[in-house]
């Protein structure tokens, strides 16, 4: 999975929107799934990964999150970190708190997306008390826990969510114009 969303290939030069599949179609409609799992694939690589599948370890980052019993009952939860000192010394104040944070977003959603390829179910955490997970991980210093992610096979599809009307996320040209 990771080989498919960015962490081993390091050439940037795929795009989502532009490549043509093997079926002459291009853009994103007609990407295949393992080309949309490559979307974004130049990754500042700021961040790091814990796998835990430890059932103690899992406790303890569910307890970390304010009793969130389900990352103690997936089998797998991936906690996301940036390295704090290496986006600062690449790219300043923005790297440290800009860069860093969607460089471990895109991360996620590729894993979502590589995860629902394998049918497998996800939920992505922000809510936990980002000192108790950094002992819980025995984490150095200069690493900030950002996300969780659970990872296992769901126990029932989702409720589709209301989603806000397109024209309300959507600005044409710039602001204030009709
Ligand atoms: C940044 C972020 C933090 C989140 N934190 C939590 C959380 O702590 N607990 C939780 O149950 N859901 C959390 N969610 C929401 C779930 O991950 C949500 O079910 C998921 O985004 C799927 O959304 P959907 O139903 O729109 O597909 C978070 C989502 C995001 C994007």
């Amino acid at each position: 999975m990771y080989k498919s969303h960015g962490f081993v290939d390091a050439d940037c030069h795929w795009t989502c929107s532009m490549q043509s599949t093997p079926g002459g179609a291009s853009g994103p409609i007609g990407a295949t799934r393992s080309q949309r799992r490559r979307c974004y694939r130049c990754l500042l690589q700021l961040l790091r990964l814990v796998l835990v599948q430890d059932a103690a370890g899992r406790e303890r980052l569910a307890k970390a999150a304010w009793d969130q019993n389900f990352i103690a009952e997936a089998p797998v939860a991936i906690v996301f970190l940036v390295d704090l000192n290496e986006a600062s010394v690449r790219y300043g104040l923005r790297g440290r708190e800009l860069y860093s944070l969607l460089d471990v977003g895109a991360a996620i959603e590729n894993l979502i997306l590589a995860a629902l390829d394998y049918g497998l179910g996800t939920c992505w955490v922000g809510a936990f008390k980002e000192e108790e997970v950094a002992r819980a991980l025995n984490s150095p210093p200069g690493l900030r826990p950002v996300s969780i992610v659970s990872l296992g096979h769901a126990s029932k599809q989702p409720n589709e969510r209301e989603k806000k009307p397109l024209e309300q996320l959507l600005i044409r040209e710039r602001f204030g114009e009709t």
